[in-house]
């Protein structure tokens, strides 16, 4: 696949914003399949509950939300206004705010315990998925974690994600250990959750700062 350029990214985030904003119509169908499925997760997962949580692409804030339910102190990011509004009137525990993860480099070093994402990456292209795993490495002080597809959907699935874009086939053909240790993360744990999708809790591959 072509490399990403920068002024590639900002024009593909600007359509991915309106899509994902305009897709805000379906979202509550979404939600009430997946929602269940992340708080499954993290009761399996069962993490430390003062562990702090950085979520990435928070969408409708199910997965924040989902943390902040276990007792998490959460922070949720994305840059969809309208999933985002969504998500501050169902989960008022969790801290919401507009930003683009393209802007990840302006946050400090080790600044949570965990970084979360649930279904972003396959949406992106793999210059901007590693740029994202590489931040979230940088960002947390103990792991990332990974919602995502593990396999190929059904036709329902595929429809979605065609309409959404054109990395859906790139990321569920690809292998997510490679993309992982790329950005120098390495899978502690991988449950699979459904019939398509997984979540991986990932470790840095060299401890912070040898
Ligand atoms: C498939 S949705 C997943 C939402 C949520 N994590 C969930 O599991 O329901 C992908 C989300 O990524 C967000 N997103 C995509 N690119 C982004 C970017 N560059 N910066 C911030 N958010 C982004 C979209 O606005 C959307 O909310």
């Amino acid at each position: 696949m072509k490399t990403q350029s920068k002024a590639d990214l900002i024009k593909e985030n600007k359509r991915t914003r309106i899509f994902f904003n305009f897709a805000s119509l379906v979202y509550p169908i979404i939600d009430m399949n997946l929602f269940p499925e992340y708080r499954r997760a993290l009761k399996k997962l069962d993490l430390p509950k003062e562990w702090t949580v950085l979520d990435l692409a928070s969408g409708t804030g199910i997965l924040a939300g989902a943390f902040a339910e276990r007792g998490h102190t959460v922070t949720g990011f994305d840059f969809a206004k309208r999933l985002q509004n969504r998500a501050k009137r169902r989960f008022p525990k969790v801290r919401f705010e507009l930003f683009d993860l393209m802007d990840l480099n302006t946050l400090p070093e080790s600044s949570y315990d965990l970084v979360s994402m649930g279904y972003f990456l396959h949406g992106v292209h793999p210059d901007f998925r590693l740029q994202v795993l590489q931040e979230a490495r940088r960002i947390s002080r103990k792991h990332v974690i990974v919602f995502d597809y593990c396999c190929p959907g059904n036709w329902f699935v595929r429809f979605i994600e065609w309409i959404e874009g054109p990395y859906y086939p790139n990321f569920v053909n690809g292998n997510r250990k490679d993309d992982f240790n790329s950005a120098g993360l390495s899978v502690n744990k991988e449950i699979h959750l459904s019939d398509f999708g997984n979540v991986w809790l990932l470790s840095p591959v060299l401890p912070k700062g040898s």
